[in-house]
């Protein structure tokens, strides 16, 4: 660490610099003491920022880090792998301290963090778990399979069946209701704790007939959406209404894991032909992306999971520096989140359900949204 920060001094002595070295931080501290105002270089590799959630996330990731003094350099690779895994190298390269990343493919990163670790650079796993290498320090994400759980929940509280917490709903319908699953992409870890997490609440529904999956699509492989796309997952739905509800049969209920995706479904639906109001879906989400949280408001989309990208980076900054400064991290996981490798240190927040009644509550009075944003 002493031998990375001497060099990392030397790398630094440019006039954005001066200050941080002036007021005695970074310039041969101990090695562990100067983390904190050095104006040292951390490394923030973001997925896309074709979905907001992820501008959110580094706009607060970076926003937190430069208030601590440090230099962030912040990327986005559009979702293209190859694009990030030169992103991560060239911060490398560049003498970043830390990396924070979320990754879009969790398993291709192994080569460039072996280069992170021969360079004694700590790498934070941003709510992505990354996959298959020793590399990875710490991980910083929600209790991903709760965010499961919710988004089931909130799709049965839509049908009258059960409390937002699971809790049945005594004298609830009988149903069968007619639901369709959606999952996310298959390359991002974060997909398979959803789904589990929703037909850990969902597959007893189905089996003893409340719930009915007319498309018979019940494997995480054939409910997948590759990049969480919006359009893919609207083909995909349009596939399902075409072969599945032409004989006057309606769909009641589909399990969404994302906003975009969530999106994609009402556009197919909207295209069939259903209308807002009487016969219209409950549709589930996650992000509280604006135009979802809009969409809730006038009743598209039943709920959404609210997870404050601002806790996330807060927990992630914390991470960084506390490494930086020789420090442990704070955990409250040590068990779930095995990358294949090895069981990555964990601090989980925890997700929030978001429906029509608790927009103002959770998302404006927290300032994560103004009315007016909503409004608008
Ligand atoms: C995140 C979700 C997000 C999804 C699509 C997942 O890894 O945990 O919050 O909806 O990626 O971007």
């Amino acid at each position: 660490m002493k031998a990375k920060k001497t060099l990392l001094a030397v790398v630094a002595a440019g006039a954005l610099f001066l200050s941080a070295c002036s007021g005695g931080g970074a310039s041969g501290g101990d090695a562990g003491g100067d983390g904190g105002g050095d104006g040292g270089l951390i490394g923030v590799a973001m997925p896309t920022k074709s979905s907001e959630r992820w501008i959110q996330d580094g706009n607060a990731v970076k926003e937190q880090l430069e208030e601590q003094g440090y230099t962030v350099d912040l990327q986005y690779a559009e979702d293209d792998i190859p694009t990030q895994v030169s992103q991560v190298e060239n911060m490398i390269t560049k003498g970043a301290e830390a990396l924070i990343i979320a990754a879009i493919d969790g398993t291709t990163l192994s080569q460039v963090l072996d280069d992170a670790a021969a360079a004694d650079i700590p790498v934070i796993a941003y709510d992505r778990l990354i996959r298959d290498s020793e590399n990875v320090n710490y991980y910083a994400s929600f209790d991903n399979f709760l965010v499961g759980q919710q988004q089931a929940w909130s799709v049965l509280n839509g049908l009258g069946l059960a409390e937002l917490d699971g809790t049945a709903i005594e004298g609830a319908p009988a149903g069968p209701f007619n639901i369709e699953l959606f999952a996310g992409s298959l390359d991002d870890n974060n997909a398979f704790f959803f789904f589990n997490g929703a037909m850990d609440v969902l597959q007893p529904l189905i089996d003893d007939g409340t719930l009915v999956v007319k498309s018979d699509q019940t494997d995480i492989e054939q409910v997948a959406t590759l990049r969480w796309d919006g359009e893919t997952a609207q083909s995909r739905m349009e596939d399902i209404l075409t072969a599945n509800y032409s004989d006057g049969t309606t769909v009641n209920a589909v399990l969404s894991p994302y906003d975009g995706i969530s999106r994609g479904i009402i556009s197919a639906l909207t295209d069939a032909g259903y209308s807002v109001g009487e016969g219209w879906p409950v549709i589930s989400g996650q992000d509280a992306e604006i135009d979802s949280v809009k969409a809730i408001n006038s009743g598209e989309q039943f709920a959404t999971i609210f997870k404050d990208t601002r806790e996330l980076a807060a927990v992630a900054v914390d991470m960084a520096v506390a490494l930086l400064n020789g420090e442990e991290p704070e955990v409250n996981n040590t068990e779930d989140y095995d990358n294949g490798v090895k069981v990555v240190p964990s601090f989980l927040l925890d997700p929030v359900i978001v429906v029509k009644d608790n927009i103002t509550s959770v998302l404006v009075d927290s300032g994560y949204w103004t009315q007016e944003e909503i409004d608008g």
